[in-house]
């Protein structure tokens, strides 16, 4: 019989509250199996042509000679194609089909640059190959398949509020959702200080998170704030949620700064948005709080009412190039529309 599948889907990036920083020593670096549990919020931006979003098309043939795929409309070939596979391999192999692929993916936010790009288009991959292929698994099975390829991406599968259980196999390492999009109140102004893609990839920061000598402190810390965030999330305490957020952040940013090599991946103007933010909460009563992922980029976390005026702030403080606002965003899901 010959095989002609074809499948599309949208995910949307993701923001750790709680984050993911190394891998769990006990298992295959590639199974992305964290030192802790965490937590995020997913992401929907709310500019019509920034949604923080990817789109992805898998096509399964007989008439491919070979595995492609294009990112952004670039071919990917070395560690970016390995990556892809990591997801589609093991999901071929269990729906037991056995001919070649086509990807092609977009994104429509900056890749590479400390923004999930990948959480989104790995979340996106897993569930378009899924469906494609035909295998009948719940949302925690699927987000297994795209933490292969991101960890993050495990996150991106659901919406609103999620919870990474770190797990001890492939099959326990799932995230789950905490409560929908419209069940906690928080949105975030993101202040994008640099577009450019990052010269150290999250992938060196895993291995070499181990070489900090506070790197056991932070896991252990962790893992006490991703139990404090849900129940902050299900609370509905988001000053709560702020400062864990805040707090992981920096433990996280610490961590970076003193593991062999070390790893700064904030510029003097991530310093000086994260001043505002702070400031802004101290004399201006706003509540809001920073968070930074792998990258320069501020999120910066407040109550949905507060987004514009934020926003405002934000695009007023020096070095800032433009501002993303969000909300949290929807499940990942498939869609009719193809990219090819
Ligand atoms: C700092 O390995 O998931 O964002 O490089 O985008 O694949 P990619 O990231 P990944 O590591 C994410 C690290 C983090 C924290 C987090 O999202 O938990």
């Amino acid at each position: 019989m010959s095989v002609n599948m074809k499948s599309s889907a949208i995910a949307h990036s993701n923001i750790a509250i709680v984050k993911y920083w190394g891998r769990s020593p006990s298992h295959d670096p590639k199974m992305n199996i964290p030192l802790n549990d965490t937590v995020s919020m997913t992401k929907y931006g709310l500019m019509k042509d920034t949604r923080l979003q990817a789109h992805t098309t898998v096509h399964l043939s007989d008439d491919y000679s070979k595995d492609i795929a294009i990112l952004g409309g670039e071919t990917l070939t070395g560690k970016g194609m390995e990556r892809i596979l990591n997801v589609i391999e093991p999901l071929r192999e269990r729906a037991n089909i056995d001919c070649r692929f086509k990807m092609m993916s977009e994104n429509d936010f900056p890749t590479q640059a400390g923004m999930a790009s990948s959480a989104a288009g790995f979340a996106a991959l897993a569930i378009a190959a899924v469906d494609a292929l035909n295998i009948n698994l719940s949302k925690e099975e699927i987000s297994t398949y795209a933490r292969l390829g991101s960890g993050s991406a495990a996150r991106s599968i659901h919406g609103g509020f999620v919870f990474w259980n770190q797990g001890d196999s492939h099959e326990t390492s799932y995230a789950k959702q905490i409560c929908g999009p419209d069940e906690f109140d928080m949105g975030a102004v993101i202040a994008i200080v640099s577009e450019e893609k990052k010269s150290i990839t999250s992938d060196i920061g895993h291995e070499s998170a181990r070489t900090s000598p506070f790197n056991k402190v932070r896991i252990k810390k962790s893992q006490e704030q991703a139990w404090e965030a849900r129940k902050a999330v299900l609370d509905n305490d988001f000053s709560k949620v702020g400062k864990i957020a805040e707090e992981n952040c920096k433990y996280m940013h610490f961590i970076m700064m003193t593991s062999d090599p070390p790893l700064f991946y904030w510029n003097p103007d991530t310093l000086r948005v994260i001043k505002t933010i702070q400031r802004t909460r101290k004399e201006e009563g706003l509540e809001c709080y920073f968070t930074v992922d792998a990258g320069p980029n501020v999120h910066s976390l407040c109550r949905s009412e507060d987004i514009y005026e934020l926003q405002k702030l934000m695009e007023k403080t020096e070095g800032v190039k433009k501002t993303i606002s969000v909300k949290p965003g929807d499940d990942s899901c498939t869609t009719e529309k193809h990219l090819f």
